[in-house]
């Protein structure tokens, strides 16, 4: 009985670790940090972590501290994201119902899991890591494995949605191998062959050893992606999607590379994580002051205010009304007010008169 109750205690302690984790990387999609498509079949989820988990891993992060303590985040995420679509039951759960879902089948009791980060990576390394994972050996072999092009298609994104995030369906007409007829030669090796030719006579030579493998060949076929813009993305900035490039047979596709561009804004113009704003203002109230709204790209209204003068070409600094920053959507840049004054088109005897009354004595210094 007492027994029992220890058990008990322990797993929920790990449930709530779980929930720990995932709660870090709320918001976030798991494709996206794992840079695949929606439909990513087991296999390419598989390598793309491969690839993101060894770039992010804490050893192996140079920098400064806030780099390393970024890429242990981005670690966590990566594995957080690997643990739920590596396994099949986890990832329809999470496709149907979101990490909101995937969090009550945990509690719920299902099998649970719960590995801790470094958990995952060894089991995924085989626990290679640690024996100079790093070292060279599996690196290298990587680096042998033909790869297709890269290929870089333009996202037009507004001012808008660069503000505020969005996600974008993207219908793309690619190439992708699919098997054909006959037979082909694959995987050549060249090797090495010794022959005797007489007596003590022997010669060397090599030949090319290939496989028979299914013939295949290219054909387009159109595919729906969504691509998510997060809130705060820069002008030129590249979303990259796991192997959605140019495939290459017996090879690992290329990459596909979406870059960010948006047109110019009829308002705002933006300078890094600063937005600039034109206001026009009438000659009154460049005088006595004025208090007015302007929207905002979310239509969130910014109130402009001044008690004294403003002068033409004026610039107020409005701080946090700039856009999101791109590691911190929560902070803001600011925004650069340009103040246009109004003049009248003219004024007759009677205003002439009030105004030379008024200002008489204004510029006594000249
Ligand atoms: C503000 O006006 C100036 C001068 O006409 C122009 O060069 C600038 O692009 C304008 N800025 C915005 C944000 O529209």
């Amino acid at each position: 009985m007492g027994q029992h109750q220890i058990i008990a205690a322990k797993s929920t302690l790990c449930l709530l670790l779980i929930l720990s984790v995932s709660l870090t990387s709320a918001g976030r999609d798991y494709y996206d940090i794992l840079s695949v498509p929606r439909g990513a079949d087991e296999a390419t989820i598989k390598r793309a972590y491969r690839k993101l988990a060894v770039k992010f891993h804490p050893d192996k992060v140079e920098g400064s501290a806030e780099e390393k303590k970024n890429a242990e985040i981005r670690f966590a995420e990566i594995n957080a994201a690997y643990e739920a679509l590596s396994d099949s039951e986890k990832r329809k759960i999470y496709d149907r119902h979101g990490e909101e879902g995937l969090k009550q089948h945990a509690s719920g009791g299902g099998r649970g899991g719960g590995n801790p980060a470094g958990d995952i990576f060894s089991q995924f390394f085989g626990g290679a890591f640690g024996g100079g994972f790093f070292g060279g050996g599996g690196g290298e072999e990587e680096e042998q494995t033909p790869k297709g092009n890269d290929v870089y298609v333009e996202l037009e994104v507004s001012l808008r949605d660069l503000y505020l995030g969005n996600s974008f369906k993207v219908v793309r007409d690619k190439s992708v191998i699919r098997p054909a007829k006959g037979k082909r030669k694959c995987n050549c090796k060249n090797k090495m062959v010794t022959r005797q030719v007489g007596p003590g006579m022997y010669q060397q030579y090599t030949t090319q050893e290939c496989e028979d493998c299914q013939n295949v060949q290219l054909v387009r076929e159109a595919q729906e992606l969504v691509v998510t813009v997060d809130a705060g993305a820069a002008d030129g900035q590249e979303i990259m999607i796991f192997e959605e490039g140019e495939p290459m047979v017996d090879g690992e596709a290329g990459d596909l590379k979406f870059v960010i561009t948006s047109p110019p804004h009829r308002l705002f113009q933006r300078t890094g994580d600063d937005l600039r704003y034109n206001a026009t203002i009438t000659l009154m109230e460049a005088l006595i002051g004025f208090t007015k709204e302007i929207e905002h790209l979310d239509g969130h209204k910014v109130a402009l205010h001044s008690d004294g003068v403003t002068i033409p070409g004026e610039q107020h600094v409005i701080q946090g009304e700039g856009m999101p920053l791109k590691d911190d959507a929560h902070q803001h840049g600011s925004l650069h007010v340009t103040y246009t004054v109004l003049f009248p088109k003219k004024l007759d005897q009677k205003q002439k008169g009030l105004v030379k009354k008024l200002f008489e004595t204004v510029h006594d210094e000249l």
